[in-house]
């Protein structure tokens, strides 16, 4: 039976005490949520503390349709609140202060510790006066380059209680590309920690923030502070080496936090921000190369994170949930600090990798903590598969409600695998799409209400309306496949680039105007169920990260032995999509298994480990139209030995396509 005809209902038990607890329900409150937003949101606004009140009238505005002048939306403009006080200050005022904000379990599993509200909000506030010391003010960048600790979350905190916009970059992202960040979004001020350990591997993020430091000094850009975790020393390594030893501080730059926040005072006064104020920004890969610099502003992204949260997890005051998520990522922002903690959540904070010390170790947290909602990525599922079911029955997963995943597709088989063997059959399966742009989830099941099946992210979430569009940018009604696009504002969308609003209207709007194009392609089934079947312009999806194919060019032909490169994504068992690079070498280069191991390196290097290529490919030529336009189309089929082309007819030199799969590497 093709697995989208089968569904699979919550199970009744738990439906029955779920906050939505049957689809009916999830249809009416839908429509109301798109028929009168402000009856809606109005309700859910009210568990907030703003400072100054939303004004009905100037509930939320937009304009979508780059026709009728600039991109805008607003929500609850006007109002003031402030996000730190709304999920620390309000939740120890509601009687939360002695519950546990985050379990922090370590890389090594000797490692762990715990943080109630009332003391993470003592520490915000401590960091918050250190930041006011150095001279950061509402609105000034924070780039943040840090491991899964607590610092990390204490540092975003500390930031919106100020006013101050964090700028998380992704601890596995290279030198080049966080001084790029860093020099992009202007922040004078780093936080980071002295090293990490992930599984066996040794990461030294401060020698790392060194030579960012030094490359941004280069051109002009100069980090005045730099704040240091002293983290290697309190934790286990798996070696027994005492890396902390090597790290350089540079006086009157550098600080240990330690140091840093030892006189500071527990109090800090909020700043009242409007709901329109930057809170944060988050790079996202560019189908052009360059990074975009995404904008969320307070009010909405608050109101959103927290009822998604709340609704997607059915998260109850006594359970505990997981999100596997690095916090350098949006999923890390939005699932693994904003979102829970305004639902007064306690939370796991996890460190390490799912295979260290051994394969079963995220088994074993959710064990260890009596985890009752998961949330992790499918690329992390498929490779968990791999090592058998019974890793996973040789603990106790029975504390799971409910299970999510979100990142990329989520193949039917891994899908069975999860709701089977991890979930018992008794968990619904949230399969949540959404994007660094759209702040929160916009297409999910509720996992008390909506039938789900598998490898679908099904319907809409609340305020949220999807139309999918043909080429010529007509909708599609009922059954179909097209663009997928959303035809309003929800409170959690970007609301722009940063210091680049005309590239967030051209990226986002222009294409189709009247509508905000997700860059994704989605099928919808006769039931109206929604299918995403990836990427429809030159991005990829390798374990989650987003990638463009441009970025990889640009690098792959700034070595001195490539001509020209084009770089297409292959289907891999575990990652979802890999790198598959085609190279022409220049004139007389002689292609070898060196200049290969350099080009992997170069990439590694320059963007981050988790782009390494796994196929490089030498070939003579590449195969273009008339106009010189590469056909990907012909290199995706290439890379997968499928000799079925389809037409070809606007290629110029038809003999390419001999040459391309005669010289496939053996083994790709
Ligand atoms: O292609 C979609 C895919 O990930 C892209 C967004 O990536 P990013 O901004 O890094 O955010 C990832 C975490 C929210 C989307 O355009 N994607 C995300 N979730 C899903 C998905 N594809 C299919 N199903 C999903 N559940």
């Amino acid at each position: 039976m093709p697995s989208e005809t089968k569904v699979y209902y919550p199970n009744p038990n738990f439906s029955k005490n779920a906050y939505i607890n049957s689809f009916s329900q999830y249809r009416e409150m839908y429509l109301q949520s798109l028929d009168n937003p402000e009856a809606f949101w109005g309700e859910i606004i009210k568990q907030f503390h703003w400072e100054t009140p939303v004004e009905y009238d100037n509930f939320f505005r937009y304009n979508f349709d780059i026709r009728k002048g600039p991109i805008y939306t607003k929500w609850f403009d006007g109002a003031t609140t402030n996000i730190c006080y709304n999920v620390l200050d309000r939740i120890v005022q509601r009687g939360y202060g002695d519950k546990v904000a985050y379990y922090w379990e370590g890389n090594h599993p000797d490692d762990y510790s715990r943080l109630t509200y009332r003391k993470l909000l003592e520490e915000v506030c401590k960091f918050s006066n250190v930041l006011k010391s150095k001279g950061i003010k509402k609105g000034d960048r924070v780039a943040v380059y840090m491991p899964m600790i607590l610092e990390a979350v204490i540092t975003l905190l500390a930031c919106t209680r100020i006013g101050a916009v964090h700028s998380v970059v992704f601890a596995g992202f290279s030198a080049d590309s966080f001084a790029e960040r860093v020099i992009d979004c202007g922040a004078e001020i780093i936080v980071t920690a002295d090293g990490v350990w992930r599984g066996p591997k040794f990461l030294g993020l401060k020698s790392i923030c060194d030579q960012v430091m030094d490359k941004c000094a280069r051109r002009n850009h100069n980090i005045r502070h730099c704040i240091v975790v002293a983290h290697l020393k309190r934790v286990t390594s798996p070696d027994n080496s005492q890396k902390s030893n090597k790290v350089h501080m540079k006086e009157g730059r550098d600080i240990w936090w330690n140091d840093a926040v030892a006189d500071s005072s527990i109090t800090c006064p909020p700043v009242w921000t409007n709901s329109e104020d930057p809170l944060f920004m988050l790079y996202t890969s560019g189908s052009t190369g360059k990074p975009k610099g995404v904008l969320h502003t307070v009010g909405g992204y608050m109101v959103y994170t927290a009822a998604t949260f709340k609704c997607v997890f059915d998260y109850k005051s006594k359970d505990v949930y997981w999100c596997t998520a690095d916090i350098g990522w949006i999923t890390g922002h939005s699932y693994g600090v904003y979102g829970p903690l305004a639902n007064a959540a306690t939370c796991v904070l996890f460190e390490g990798t799912p295979f260290y010390p051994d394969n079963d170790r995220f088994w074993t947290v959710i064990e260890k903590y009596k985890v009752n909602q998961f949330y992790t990525a499918p690329t992390a599922i498929r490779a968990l598969m791999k090592y058998g079911d019974d890793l996973v029955r040789r603990h106790d997963v029975s504390s799971l409600k409910v299970i999510g995943s979100v990142g990329e597709p989520i193949n039917s088989e891994a899908w069975l695998w999860y709701y089977k063997v991890v979930g018992g059959e008794k968990c619904s399966v949230v399969d949540t799409f959404w994007q660094t742009e759209t702040g929160g989830h916009v297409l999910t099941p509720l996992p008390g209400a909506t039938p789900m099946k598998p490898g679908s992210a099904t319907f809409p979430f609340f305020g949220v309306q999807p139309a999918l569009l043909d080429e010529s940018g007509k909708e599609i009604e009922g059954e179909g496949e097209g663009y997928l696009v959303f035809k309003r504002p929800w409170p959690g969308i970007m609301r722009s680039l940063f210091g680049n609003h005309e590239r967030y209207e051209a990226t986002y709007f222009s294409k189709f105007p009247g509508y905000y194009c997700t860059g994704d392609g989605a099928r919808r089934d006769a039931d109206g169920y929604f299918w995403i079947t990836g990427r429809i312009d030159d991005m990829l999806n390798v374990s989650g990260h987003l990638m463009s194919t441009a970025e990889v060019e640009s690098l792959l032909t700034e070595h001195k032995a490539i001509a020209e490169a084009a770089v297409v994504s292959k289907p891999h068992p575990i990652k979802g999509e890999c790198l598959y690079c085609f190279v022409i070498t220049s004139n007389e280069t002689h292609f070898d298994d060196n200049i290969k191991k350099e080009l992997s390196l170069l990439i590694r290097e320059r963007i981050g480990a988790f782009a390494t290529p796994d196929v490089i490919h030498n070939t003579p030529s590449l195969p273009k139209t008339r106009s010189g336009k590469i056909m990907r189309r012909i290199l995706r089929k290439v890379a997968v030995n499928d000799r079925n082309l389809g037409d070809v007819s606007t290629l110029a030199d038809s003999t390419v396509i001999e040459t391309l799969f005669a010289s496939r590497p053996v083994c790709s």
